[in-house]
């Protein structure tokens, strides 16, 4: 069984699947460092030599990649993955996947990404707290019809890690 982490950039895919990795005695794959490695180049610097097409592309065959040499594996999706190409109809049809959506609330999400915007190239170029809740916000807003169409859907506002591991569970 493999057990895919959807949701926005900020949202705890890779910190919540680490540690639900462990639980699980389970084996933890990031997309996003996979891609990384794959291509021999970080996530910015991908966007930047290659721009946004070739990554989307790079990151559609390697999620078919993944799924299909992998099992009992929590796989942390990067926050577009399932909202590009057929990806999503790809990781719904699978019946050795489940999907998970870890929902945290815009204002929340901002605060989280303000710090961390430099390693993520659609954020990185905003100077505000303000500029970056207002752009998140219209980005949702395209997304979150991918993003409801998961499995599960766990809200994860003022929860702890321990909180939304159970919840998963
Ligand atoms: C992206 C999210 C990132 C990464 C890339 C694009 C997106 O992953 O895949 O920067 O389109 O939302 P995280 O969700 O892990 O930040």
């Amino acid at each position: 069984m493999l057990v895919v982490l959807i949701g926005y950039m900020g949202s705890g895919k890779s910190t919540i699947g680490k540690e639900l990795a462990t639980v699980l005695n389970y084996s933890f794959l990031d997309l996003d460092d996979y891609i990384s490695h794959k291509e021999n180049s970080s996530i910015p610097e991908l966007f930047k030599t290659k721009g946004e097409i070739y990554f989307r592309k790079k990151e559609t065959h390697y999620l078919k990649e993944v799924i299909s040499t992998h099992d009992n594996t929590i796989v942390a999706l990067g926050g577009g993955t399932p909202c590009y190409g057929n990806n999503l109809n790809v990781l719904l049809k699978n019946e050795n996947v489940i999907t998970c959506f870890l929902k945290l609330s815009i204002p929340l999400l901002s605060k989280r990404l303000f710090k961390e915007r430099e390693k993520r190239p659609l954020i990185s170029h905003l100077k505000t707290e303000e500029d970056l809740l207002e752009f998140i916000g219209k980005h949702i807003f395209e997304r979150v019809q991918y993003y409801n169409q998961a499995d599960y859907t766990i809200v994860t506002d003022n929860k702890s890690k321990q909180e939304i591991i159970e919840d998963i569970l």
